[in-house]
């Protein structure tokens, strides 16, 4: 098995190199395509970015496996040994629409279980990682634990279907319990938001599993509680409707959508 701080060191430097290139290719024109729908958008740099990182740990450590959302990893049908997860760009909408509220996420975990996990926002320049047992960091500065606060003493983070699509409309009364719903539209900064105790809960009603590997490693630092919303574990070959909480927030959520 890897040496977990030279993974580390490795995984840092490469998410560096990885924002240079975003930066230079500011100037240069986005080439913007549609998956599944208009508003689920994939670019070049998205591409771009999955295969070298691929590239990169295929070539350090050629017996892992990858999971990435652009399709340079490995078809996963079990998470046996070591498993990365890679979101190029986490929050493709908003890096095409306002150019800023984006990140590069990777998650390391073996046999299932989490043991690294970086979100890097990329205009703010802001790293946030934790190594399983060691605390959150952001910019290699430890981030305090969040105090374990109720949904009605906080703000519900949400994607923008829960609170558009009448099918997930129970949820919106937990909207009603909070102090209020806020939108970022990238997960990882949502559990950015979660780990500096700015919102008490993240509720997205389809996350692959590259938008919850990384994050789920940081906020089970601090205890967070990572769910589906039938209050299962999260399964990391699959999509999700899934929860993230303080254990607090997390209580309420469950009593009041079962
Ligand atoms: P992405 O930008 O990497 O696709 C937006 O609400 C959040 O949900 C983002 O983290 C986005 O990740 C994720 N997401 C997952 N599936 C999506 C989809 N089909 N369309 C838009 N966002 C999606
Ligand atoms: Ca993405």
């Amino acid at each position: 098995m890897a040496d977990i701080q030279e993974r580390d060191k490795l995984i840092k430097e490469w998410i560096a190199e990885t924002a240079e290139k975003i930066e230079a290719a500011k100037s240069e024109r986005l080439n913007v395509e549609e998956k599944s729908a208009r508003n689920d958008l994939v670019t070049n740099m998205d591409k771009q970015i999955e295969k070298e990182l691929t590239e990169k740990i295929r070539i350090q450590f050629p017996n892992d496996r990858i999971c990435g959302e652009e399709g340079f990893g490995d078809e996963l049908e079990d998470l046996d040994g070591t498993v990365w997860f890679i979101d190029p760009i986490d929050g493709t909408l908003n890096f095409v629409l306002q150019q800023e509220n984006f990140a590069v996420m990777i998650g390391v975990y073996e046999n299932g279980i989490g043991q690294q996990g970086y979100i890097y926002d990329v205009t703010q320049k802001r790293l946030y990682h934790a190594v399983k047992g060691q605390g959150v960091y952001c910019n290699e500065e430890p981030v305090e634990k969040p105090e374990n606060k109720s949904l009605t003493e906080g703000l519900l983070a949400t994607n923008s279907q829960l609170m558009t699509k009448d099918q997930f409309s129970e949820y919106r009364k937990l909207a009603d319990q909070s102090m209020g719903v806020r939108m970022l539209g990238s997960a990882g900064l949502e559990v950015i938001e979660l780990a500096k105790g700015n919102v008490v809960g993240y509720i997205a009603s389809k996350l692959s599993p590259w938008d919850i590997a990384p994050g789920k490693v940081i906020l089970e630092e601090f205890g967070f509680k990572i769910r589906q919303f039938d209050g299962t574990e999260v399964n990391l070959l699959n999509r999700n409707k899934a929860i993230f909480a303080t254990p607090r927030a997390y209580d309420e959520i469950m009593t009041n959508i079962s």
